[in-house]
């Protein structure tokens, strides 16, 4: 039996992300996943003051704006000539704040955003919300593991707290923190306030290793199916990310199917326009030359995510492809993590490319961030400067590359006359949920859903597992909703 099915919004929060799947005798034939609304903040930035860039690009997001305050600040520091003038306690704060981001959003996606598609909430506290509505599927773990996962759920919320907190110390708030702005921070460091943060992140490091990592491992043994689920495209892609005194956390690079790492160039990057409602006549450009220019109607578009391509491939972007990214090329720390968990779950590093494996290198990678902080504090150096001075070129271009929880972020922009002329922001979601390219390639999501067995098409539990494993962010890939739409669908969140 052949039936169309589409789960729109399928994301918890972060916008609305739409899945539409062809399922022919049980298995997803066709799939096609379409971000609703329109984003826009291009055309908003263009004509203002450039370092309004750092302001306003955080605003596209209340779940990622720290990923969009670093990426515009690196941008706006290489259009003014400050890139590589960076103090050292500029970078070292700089990344303090984004890690605490980091730590807070890798924490919701599990608990909070994934955690309700395997644990049973409903057996344990009944029919409460959020809990329901909610597909009714295999929920495998029973009886106390079920309901301590449950008290994690809440657990994590107050850790969370802290994560925001921490990050508030040098950030001044959150979400959209002031102080991260071009040519460095606005907040210094003294005893006070790294004694502050020190005791939050130890607690935080507390719960990851000793709750986040075993839960993840808990729920990956009553689910190891889904080690073989949701493969999707296998190339990887990392900007690289944490700029600090002594180089990039994350390293970049493309990861190929057969698992070797290339050099990245940022030049390779192209977004194709076939399938979105923007112009065509802007298709299958870099970003430095490329425009947003929507054009509602077009035959073949489906929707407002453009379709980002290196070298005209499709790749997956996020914690899976910049540990893997590192873990083949050689990082130690990386290697030591990943071995050990694969041991404990008796699998290889092929089963990273899974539903399951997205949920461990996300965990893995929390703490080895939250590890990494600790150092950073230690590194830095009170009553040293924070900041360059800056002044806005005549002209000028940047791009600000960096890595946002869910994957690369970048921003283009091009100074002329001392304003904006030219802003292009690609998000990590864009890599992973775009529609199909020129070329009629399906996106990294699409093409983790294809093939999938759907047990019940009234209950797709495994198309959302793999979907949400991505952690997608809509409210970052798109925005805006037009007054005069004539059909909003019928939301059934789940
Ligand atoms: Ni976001």
């Amino acid at each position: 039996m052949r039936k169309k099915i589409k789960i729109d919004p399928i994301t918890r929060i972060e916008g609305h992300l739409a899945v539409e799947a062809v399922i022919d005798d049980g298995v997803v034939k066709d799939a096609k996943t379409a971000g609703t609304l329109f984003r826009g903040f291009e055309i908003i930035l263009r004509g203002r003051d450039p370092r309004d860039a750092n302001r306003l690009t955080q605003r596209i997001c209340g779940v990622c704006p720290t990923a969009h305050a670093t990426a515009s600040a690196f941008c706006i520091d290489e259009a003014f000539g400050l890139a590589g003038k960076i103090p050292d306690n500029g970078k070292l704060i700089r990344a303090l704040i984004f890690g605490a981001n980091f730590l807070q959003s890798h924490i919701l996606h599990f608990y909070h955003l994934a955690a309700l598609d395997y644990v049973d909430a409903v057996g344990t506290v009944g029919d409460l919300a959020p809990f329901v509505p909610r597909y009714e599927g295999d929920y495998r773990v029973t009886g106390k593991a079920n309901a301590e996962l449950v008290n994690h759920y809440i657990k994590a919320l107050d850790i969370r707290r802290k994560c925001q907190e921490m990050l508030s110390i040098f950030g001044g708030k959150m979400p959209h923190n002031v102080a991260i702005v071009p040519g460095g921070v606005t907040e210094g460091p003294t005893e006070d306030k790294i004694t502050n943060f020190l005791w939050r992140l130890n607690e935080i490091r507390d719960f990851i290793n000793n709750t986040y990592i075993p839960d993840v491992i808990a729920v990956a043994k009553a689910y190891s199916d889904y080690f073989e689920i949701g493969k999707g495209c296998r190339r990887l892609l990392s900007y690289g990310g944490f700029d600090l005194p002594s180089g990039k956390l994350f390293k970049a690079g493309v990861v190929s199917p057969d698992l070797k790492s290339e050099v990245f160039a940022k030049e390779n990057i192209t977004e194709d326009l076939k399938h979105s409602w923007y112009a065509d006549s802007d298709s299958g450009k870099n970003p430095a030359q490329g425009q947003t220019q929507p054009e509602l109607k077009k035959e073949k578009a489906y929707s407002f995510l453009k379709s980002p391509r290196y070298k005209g491939d499709v790749c997956e972007v996020g914690p899976l492809a910049r540990m893997v990214s590192n873990y083949v090329q050689g990082d130690a720390k990386v290697k030591e993590l990943v071995d050990s968990l694969l041991g404990q779950l008796g699998a290889g590093v092929d089963a990273l490319f899974s539903v399951l494996g997205r949920h461990a290198a996300r965990a893995l990678e929390a703490k080895l961030v939250a590890d990494s902080m600790v150092d950073w504090l230690e590194a830095l150096k009170p009553g040293e400067p924070i900041i360059v001075e800056s002044k806005i070129p005549e002209q000028g271009e940047g791009a600000g590359l960096t890595e946002a929880p869910r994957g690369a972020v970048g921003h283009w922009m091009t100074v002329k006359d001392r304003k904006i002329d030219r802003y292009q922001v690609i998000t990590p979601t864009a890599w992973n949920a775009s529609p199909r390219d020129d070329k009629n390639q399906p996106g990294a999501v699409e093409q983790a859903i294809l093939g999938t067995k759907v047990g019940d098409i009234d209950n797709p539990c495994e198309l959302v597992r793999i979907v949400r494993a991505f952690d997608p962010c809509l409210a970052c890939s798109v925005h805006l909703l037009s007054a005069k739409a004539d059909k909003l669908g019928v939301f059934r969140v789940v």
